[in-house]
């Protein structure tokens, strides 16, 4: 078991182990935005404030809607991020969103 922190909205919920970011939001009113659920539209977009050595891997949908400038700074897409085992606090801010949003998404790159 594991607490996330969604800071935005001043809540905090106990999960289990490997629990989606939006899905647990979504049960239990967490509040983070979202529209798409597939790391298309980016809505979802949080910060990591703490704990992203609790958080699954990067996924492919989060390096072309977020590119490499977001994900070093920390963001994530919600719909797309697991909390692995122990606490995560998040927060998300509109304007981050905003721009998120309108990114055009990175061309995916084959590894050879
Ligand atoms: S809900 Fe659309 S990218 Fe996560």
């Amino acid at each position: 078991m594991a607490n996330i922190n969604f800071l935005t909205s001043g809540k905090v919920f106990e999960i289990p182990d490997n629990s989606n970011v939006l899905r647990v939001s979504l049960r239990y009113d967490g509040e983070l935005p979202n529209r798409c659920g597939g790391g298309i539209c980016g809505n979802c977009v949080f910060k990591t404030e703490s704990g992203q050595e609790n958080l699954d891997q990067v996924k492919i949908q989060e390096r072309r809607k977020l590119g490499e400038e977001w994900l070093e700074k920390g963001y994530r897409l919600g719909c797309q991020t697991f909390v692995t085992e122990g606490d995560v606090a998040v927060s998300w801010d509109e304007e981050v969103t905003n721009i998120v949003k309108k990114r055009k998404p990175d061309r995916y790159q084959k590894v050879k």
